[in-house]
C-alpha cells in the first residue's frame, strides 16, 4: 500500500484530487491533512468520508511536531501538497498569514520528508507541489508563460507561492529530495469558495446582488475546469520526470467582462429571467491592487511528454458549474451563513 500525505484536501481543487484518488486508487491510502481554515469545507468529502483508504487529520501544516507524528505513524510515502491560503484580495489585506501558510507551512513539510525519506535514501518517494501560473507575473497582450519564463509575483500571494516553489526546488538540489512542481492557471468547477470570482458571481446573481468588476474588467485569466486540474496531477504525480516542472492550462483565455456576460446569459435561462437581467447587476469598483493584466498558460510540454489535455470545452464546463451551485444551495446557503457573507459585505459596503 502506498501511502500519499495530501495537503489542503478539504478545499476547492484538493476535495476533486481526494475523491479522485481515493476512489480510484483503492490500493494507496490517502492522508488527508487540512486545517479547516474559511476555505476548507468536510462537505466537499462526503463521498469519501467512510471509505477504508480514507484517513482525515484536521491540523496545522506549520505544526512540525504534528507533521513528523504524521509522516511515522502512516509511513508517508509522497506527498501531494496543495495546502495554501489562496485568495490574491485577502493577501493584500492580510500578507502575513500567506507567509506562514504557504512559505514556513511549506518548509515544514520539505523538512520532514527530507528527514524521514533520507534514511532509504528517498527510494520510491516524492513531493509533489501544487503552484500557480501567478508566479510568473503578468503578461502584455501576447505571449505565454512556459515552464523557463522568469519568476516575477506581484501580489503577496503569488510572491508567497513563488517562495514556496524555489524552497521545493532547493531541497532537490541541496538534498537530493525528488521533487516535482506543477504551476497551473485560473480554476473553475463545483465546491470553489464564493470569494472567487466565478462563485461569487453566481451566488450574486441568484440572490440578486451587485457583481463587483475589478477596473474595467479588462484583465484576462486562462480559465481550467477543477476536474481536468485533477487528472493532471494524477497523470505528472504516475509519470511525470523527477525534478521537472509541468505548465498546466486551459488555452481558454477570457477578460473578465466578456466572462461574466456568459455567465449573465446562462444564468437568466436558467432563473426563466428576461435576457440582460443580470447584467444589469454588474458593477465596475475600484480595482484590485496591483492587479495582474494577464495570465495564459503554454501547457505544450505536458501534452507531447504526458498527452495531456483539457477534456471539456469552456461552455459545457461553464453550465455543468452553475447546474452545480442551483443544485448545492445547501453548500452555499452555510458557507454565506457562516462569517464570509459579512468579509463580503464589508469589502463592497453592502447594506
Ligand atoms: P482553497 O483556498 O480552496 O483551499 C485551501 C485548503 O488549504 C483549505 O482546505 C484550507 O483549510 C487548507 N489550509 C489552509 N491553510 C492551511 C494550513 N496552514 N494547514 C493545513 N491546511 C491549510 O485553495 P484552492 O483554490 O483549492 O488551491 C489549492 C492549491 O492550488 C493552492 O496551493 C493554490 O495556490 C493552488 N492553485 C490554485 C488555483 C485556483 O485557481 N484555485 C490555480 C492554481 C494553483
Ligand atoms: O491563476 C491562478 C490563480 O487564480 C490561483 O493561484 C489563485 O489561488 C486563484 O484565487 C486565482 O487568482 P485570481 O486572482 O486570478 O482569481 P479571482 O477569482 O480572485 O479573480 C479572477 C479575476 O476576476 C481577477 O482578474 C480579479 C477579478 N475579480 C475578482 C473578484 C473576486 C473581479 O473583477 N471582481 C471580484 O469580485
Amino acid at each position: 500500500m502506498k501511502n500519499i500525505l495530501i495537503t489542503g484536501g478539504a478545499g476547492f481543487i484538493g476535495s476533486h484530487l481526494v475523491k479522485l484518488f481515493v476512489k480510484k486508487y483503492t490500493n494507496y491510502r490517502i492522508i488527508n491533512l487540512d486545517k479547516l481554515t474559511y476555505a476548507g469545507n468536510l462537505q466537499n468529502l462526503k463521498s469519501v468520508e467512510n471509505l477504508s483508504n480514507y484517513v482525515f487529520i484536521k491540523g496545522d501544516i506549520c505544526d512540525k511536531v504534528l507533521v513528523e507524528k504524521i509522516f511515522k505513524d502512516y509511513s508517508i510515502d509522497s506527498v501531494i501538497h496543495l495546502a495554501a491560503e489562496s485568495h490574491v484580495d485577502r493577501s493584500i489585506t492580510n500578507p502575513f498569514d500567506f507567509a506562514q501558510t504557504n512559505v514556513m507551512g511549506t518548509l515544514t513539510l520539505l523538512n520532514q520528508a527530507k528527514i524521514s525519506w533520507a534514511i532509504d535514501g528517498f527510494k520510491d518517494k516524492l513531493f509533489y507541489h501544487i503552484s500557480t501560473d501567478e508566479v510568473y507575473g503578468s503578461l502584455g497582450k501576447t505571449g505565454y508563460f512556459l515552464e523557463d519564463t522568469p519568476y516575477d509575483p506581484k501580489s503577496p500571494y503569488s510572491a508567497s507561492k513563488a517562495s514556496s516553489d524555489h524552497f521545493v526546488r532547493a531541497y532537490g538540489n541541496t538534498f537530493n529530495l525528488p521533487t516535482i512542481i506543477t504551476n497551473c492557471s485560473n480554476n473553475y468547477g463545483p465546491n470553489q469558495f464564493p470569494e472567487k470570482l466565478i462563485p461569487l458571481f453566481i451566488n450574486n446573481i441568484m440572490n440578486n446582488k451587485p457583481l463587483p468588476i475589478y477596473g474595467k474588467g479588462l484583465n484576462i485569466r486562462d480559465w481550467l475546469y477543477v476536474k481536468d486540474h485533477a487528472i493532471a496531477i494524477d497523470l505528472v504525480f504516475h509519470k511525470g520526470k523527477l525534478n521537472e516542472t509541468y505548465n498546466i492550462g486551459g488555452f481558454n483565455e477570457w477578460t473578465n467582462i466578456d466572462l461574466i456576460k456568459v455567465i449573465c446569459a446562462t444564468m437568466d435561462k436558467k432563473l426563466n429571467r428576461k435576457t440582460g437581467t443580470s447584467e444589469k447587476l454588474i458593477t465596475f469598483v475600484k480595482d484590485r491592487a496591483g492587479h495582474d493584466m494577464r495570465y495564459a498558460i503554454d501547457s505544450t510540454k505536458l501534452f507531447e511528454e504526458l498527452g495531456w489535455k483539457p477534456s471539456l470545452q469552456f461552455e459545457e464546463g461553464i453550465e455543468k458549474t452553475i447546474d452545480w451551485y442551483f443544485n448545492n444551495k445547501d453548500w452555499m446557503d452555510n458557507i454565506v451563513n457562516g462569517d464570509y457573507q459579512d468579509y463580503y459585505d464589508k469589502q463592497y459596503n453592502i447594506k
